[in-house]
């Protein structure tokens, strides 16, 4: 089974390769930069800006991947508010032209979306719950699980809730790991009190997605943590597993940080998840206990 995962070093790229099922031939692509790649990825990888439609187009054509999973995206809120048109052109534009190669290839196309396309109005959210996304980045999302909704490309949307995890080494900090950072340099921190969400492992994510891929399970998903909690029940949480000093928490509200519109609960019901899937996530600080005892997540 050949499977092309784009945002290979993003957190979910990286767990979805050190998750691998054994049967899986994977090619990783990762947004080249000047500088070589820190450190290496678990299987062959290949710089590609998901923007460049010819080198996507020639490396698609060459390596013929029976599933993509494109985790590949412009993931901040307030980026994608500030820069509207790149934003569009990674996030819909550059996966509009996957989708389109998918469909010609009869390649099964794994859609990551986000919590963000819910308005945040009510808790636990339902796959059949109306989306109303209150960002650009929510928008740019819901825009391609529209457009798969009425294409014919064999497809999964998946959508993550909060992730966190070790990120590929040198990567990019999540809301636990960004508190462990800094209270272990002793700084404070401030974090928002008053938003709502199902945190989920980036490892248990990547468990979903293997398990809907081996099996091109079509439809959409909310894959969410286990419990429903606020990012400063989070990082609580996680000062406590990790043995770090709570007080250099500092809760803020939402309404005291300027930045791009949030929505203020995106919790998620985990019942489609459970009953269509057979997955039931562990309570977080079972998965932050995991985390403390495999210090840095690498390649075997
Ligand atoms: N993390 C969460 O809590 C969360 C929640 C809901 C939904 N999601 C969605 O789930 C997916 C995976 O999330 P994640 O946390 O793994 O994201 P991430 O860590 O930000 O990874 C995204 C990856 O995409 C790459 N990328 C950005 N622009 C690109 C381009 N033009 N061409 C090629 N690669 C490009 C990034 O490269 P650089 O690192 O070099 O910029 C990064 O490796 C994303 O689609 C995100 O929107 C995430």
């Amino acid at each position: 089974m050949k499977v092309l995962i784009t945002g290979g070093t993003g957190l979910l790229g990286y767990h979805l390769q050190l998750l691998a099922p054994p049967q899986a031939n994977i090619i990783s692509c990762y947004l080249p930069s000047e500088e070589p790649l820190p450190y290496p990825l678990p299987f062959p990888a290949q710089p590609l800006d998901i923007t460049d439609f010819s080198r996507v187009t020639n490396l698609f054509t060459k390596f013929s991947p029976d599933i993509v999973i494109h985790t590949a995206a412009q993931g901040s809120i307030d980026w994608c508010e500030d820069h509207k048109p790149l934003a569009r052109s990674v996030n819909i534009d550059a996966t509009f032209h996957l989708i389109d190669l998918c469909r010609r290839h009869h390649t099964h196309f794994i859609f990551l979306s986000t919590n963000a396309v819910y308005d945040g109005h009510s808790s636990y959210a339902k796959e059949t719950d109306v989306p109303h996304p209150v960002n650009f980045y929510g928008a740019s999302k819901l825009a391609v699980e529209q457009a798969l909704a009425s294409d014919s490309v064999s497809s999964t949307i998946i959508r993550p809730n909060l992730m966190y995890g070790w990120p590929y080494p040198g990567g990019r900090d999540n809301q636990v790991t960004r508190v462990i950072n800094s209270l272990r340099q002793s700084s404070p921190i401030k974090i928002l009190f008053d938003t709502w969400f199902s945190p989920v492992s980036a490892n248990f994510m990547s468990r979903v997605i293997w398990y809907c891929a081996l099996d091109r399970i079509s439809g959409l998903f909310n894959i969410g943590g286990s419990q429903r909690m606020t990012l400063f029940d989070l990082s609580k949480l996680t000062a406590q597993i990790f043995q770090l000093d709570p007080s250099l928490l500092i809760p803020v509200s939402i309404k005291d940080v300027p930045a791009a519109p949030r929505a203020i609960d995106t919790s998620f019901s985990t019942a489609k998840m459970t009953s269509e899937l057979f997955f039931s996530p562990q309570p977080v600080a079972e998965d932050l206990l995991a985390m403390k005892t495999i210090p840095v997540q690498s390649p075997a």
